[in-house]
């Protein structure tokens, strides 16, 4: 039996979690900032990395007490040290660094994509009693994935072996919920909000524009978000207008207040299913194209339960995704990622560095 303590702290969430043989989640801790950055629209990163100081200890400890093991029962701890905020990233690795300095054990530094796409390999924690665990995932695969940051697609052909098929030329899909969810006057994060209230409205109220990027399998939402811009200003502009007209009608007691107007519901819905038509679409080519054995969802967006059921309706491959609760970010995944490149021999010096913007390790071609 191999155990990982996995530790995550690349954005706005502090994670421990231990990994038994790269697949049964022993225990898993997540601190999540969200509350603390709702206040700011979006995550401040020097207030991150203070959080992070505050919470890393706790949560690892909470981690190992939960899994029922202590330091020394670890054969190696997994840590991600990019892509993300160097500021939140330094938390972590440092924390790694010392405890593996302190108690001699193995350091393996972990892309933190890496981790969103081994979410696949872990066992739900929430299996029917009775019922089979899923196999591993079989090569080569598909892998979409779509967090605050990143939308790319990868070919995989073994583990830690990736090709870049597609990305995106602008704003990230998470980014482009998180931006589109502003615009709407919902809170933050945008994903989960514009979710919700799309359950409500019509995905055909608005032609929104979809960027097919034609021959490529590249993806661009900043056109989209700006259509949306559009549409509100358009609402925005009707209810000025219609204050000045009351205004001059009613003279005295006006207050200059302008009074939203804008269909949040049908608007939410009809972006969420713009960005989910051409996810799907891109990613059902490429898998054709490849003739892949399955496609796995990775990341923050893959918590849309629209990506999701459209992703399972439309390809004709068997697509997996994580249960929601590991789709964000959270030290299971790194502590998955972390033991196949354990596994594997990799092992991180002292000057493991954080790299803010750390590419997935692809191949050329
Ligand atoms: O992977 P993640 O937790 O952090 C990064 O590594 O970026 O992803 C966070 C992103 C945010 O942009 C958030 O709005 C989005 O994932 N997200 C969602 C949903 N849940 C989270 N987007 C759409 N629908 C959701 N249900
Ligand atoms: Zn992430």
């Amino acid at each position: 039996m191999t155990l990982v303590l996995g530790i995550e702290s690349s954005c706005d969430e502090t994670g421990a979690a231990v990994i038994e043989d790269g697949r049964h989640i022993r225990s898993n801790v997540v601190a999540t900032q969200i509350d603390l950055h709702r206040q700011y629209g979006g995550v401040f990163p020097e207030m991150a990395s203070r959080q992070h100081m505050l919470t890393i200890t706790p949560v690892i400890e909470q981690g190992l007490s939960d899994a029922g093991v202590g330091y020394d029962d670890l054969d190696a701890i997994a840590v991600t040290h990019g892509p993300g905020l160097a500021g939140s990233l330094l938390v972590g690795v440092n924390a790694a660094k010392a405890i593996a300095f302190a108690r001699d054990i193995p350091l393996v530094g972990v892309n933190h994509l890496e981790g969103h796409i081994y979410a696949n390999w872990l066992i739900p924690t929430n299996l029917e009693p009775g019922k089979e665990p899923p196999a591993e995932p079989e090569f080569p695969l598909l892998t979409l994935i779509v967090s605050g940051g990143h939308t790319e697609l990868v070919l995989v052909t073994d583990h830690g072996t990736y090709r870049l098929l597609g990305r995106t030329i602008d704003d990230a899909a998470g980014e482009a919920f998180d931006k589109v969810g502003r615009l709407l006057g919902l809170e933050y994060p945008g994903g989960p909000a514009i979710e919700r209230s799309a359950r409500v409205g019509n995905p055909e109220a608005f032609e929104l524009p979809r960027a097919w990027m034609k021959d490529t399998y590249d993806f661009s939402f900043s056109g989209l978000k700006t259509a949306v811009l559009r549409v509100v200003q358009e609402f925005d502009q009707k209810a000025r207008q219609t204050s000045l007209v009351q205004r001059n009608r009613l003279v005295s007691t006006q207050t200059t207040t302008i009074v939203r107007d804008v269909p949040v519901a049908n608007l939410a819905a009809s972006f969420q299913t713009a960005v989910v038509d051409v996810l799907v679409e891109k990613t059902r080519l490429a898998a054709t194209e490849h003739n892949v054995k399955m496609v796995l969802l990775a990341g923050g967006v893959a918590a849309n339960t629209h990506l999701r059921e459209e992703m399972m309706r439309r390809l004709d491959v068997p697509v997996r995704v994580p249960p929601v609760a590991l789709c964000t970010d959270n030290g299971a995944i790194i502590g998955a990622a972390g033991h196949y490149r354990y596994m594997a021999g990799e092992r991180a010096g002292w000057d493991l560095d954080v790299i803010a913007n750390l590419p997935l390790p692809v191949m050329d071609g």
